[in-house]
């Protein structure tokens, strides 16, 4: 008898430790809540410890493009009057069409535009016409003897509505919406940063303000081999890079035949 009332006292002694009730988390009302409970009423939850193989996912770093960075090579220690020599040469039909491509544009007097990627100046001065006394133009290039070369140009024609910008390869260094049309003319294929340099072009822009991107045509099977070798991508993959970065493609402009011709918006 006295063994059989051991063997009962080691099974309920057992029992106890092994199966929690199934109220343990919640105390009875009438039992005092834990202390820790009553010094933190109100606050959250603690967030549980993240656990070191899931970090917060960050935005990927944009690595240079390789063909941007061989073509760029060439402008490194140039002279601007060299190149001035091609870039403002009959036959080039960025310079011969120029009329045609600034009425497309429909530059509003008073308005703000930026030439991003300058080079000589072949459309900086026209654009400072084309605003007026009360428009502003941004002259923006990464290398300073181009900026140099068009200051000079502006301040001997007596051209005192240009603000020069020094850009950088992932920035063009604009304000945030200070600008009514960004125009690039054969810059875009030299940007080495193109994703993070289009947010920098999207920002300068103001709400409902336009982006014109002339550029070369380069397509396998129709386009020459150096511009094939000098131009990394086809209108169709530019224009999908311009809307990833937000910008609403408007129309292309028939009027070029080397180059395509785009009129973008940055949505209001
Ligand atoms: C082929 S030239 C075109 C110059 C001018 N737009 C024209 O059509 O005569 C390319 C110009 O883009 C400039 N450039 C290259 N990368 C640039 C960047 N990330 N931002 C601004 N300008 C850039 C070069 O220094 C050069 O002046």
């Amino acid at each position: 008898m006295i063994a059989v009332m051991r063997a009962a006292a080691v099974l309920l002694v057992l029992s106890s430790c092994t199966s929690a009730p199934a109220t343990e988390s919640e105390p009875p009302a009438s039992q005092p809540a834990p202390v820790a409970a009553l010094e933190t009423p109100s606050e959250p939850e603690p967030e549980p410890a993240r656990a070191p193989t899931q970090p917060k996912p960050a935005a990927e770093p944009e690595t240079p493009n390789p063909v941007a960075v061989r073509i760029n090579k060439k402008y490194e220690g140039a002279d601007a009057t060299d190149w001035e020599k091609r870039f403002e040469r009959k036959g080039r039909e960025v310079h011969d069409r120029q009329a045609a491509v600034l009425e497309a544009l429909q530059i509003e007097p008073g308005s703000s535009v930026a030439d991003v990627g300058v080079g000589s100046g072949l459309y900086t001065l026209a654009f400072a016409g084309a605003v007026g006394k009360t428009g502003t133009v941004f002259g923006v290039d990464v290398q300073d003897y181009f900026l140099d070369h068009v200051r000079n140009k502006a301040k001997k024609a007596g051209v005192d509505n240009v603000t020069f910008v020094k850009a950088e390869q992932r920035s063009a260094n604009l304000d945030e919406s200070t600008v009514d049309i960004i125009f690039m003319c054969d810059v875009f294929h030299h940007v080495e940063y193109p994703r993070t340099y289009l947010a920098s072009l999207y920002a300068a822009l103001k709400p409902g303000g336009r982006l014109a991107v002339i550029d070369f045509i380069a397509e396998e099977g129709t386009s020459k081999k150096w511009v094939l070798e000098h131009v990394r991508a086809s209108p169709t993959e530019f224009r999908a890079e311009f809307e990833a970065a937000g910008f609403v493609f408007e129309r292309a402009p028939e009027l070029l035949e080397e180059n395509f011709f785009h009129l973008y918006r940055k949505p209001e």
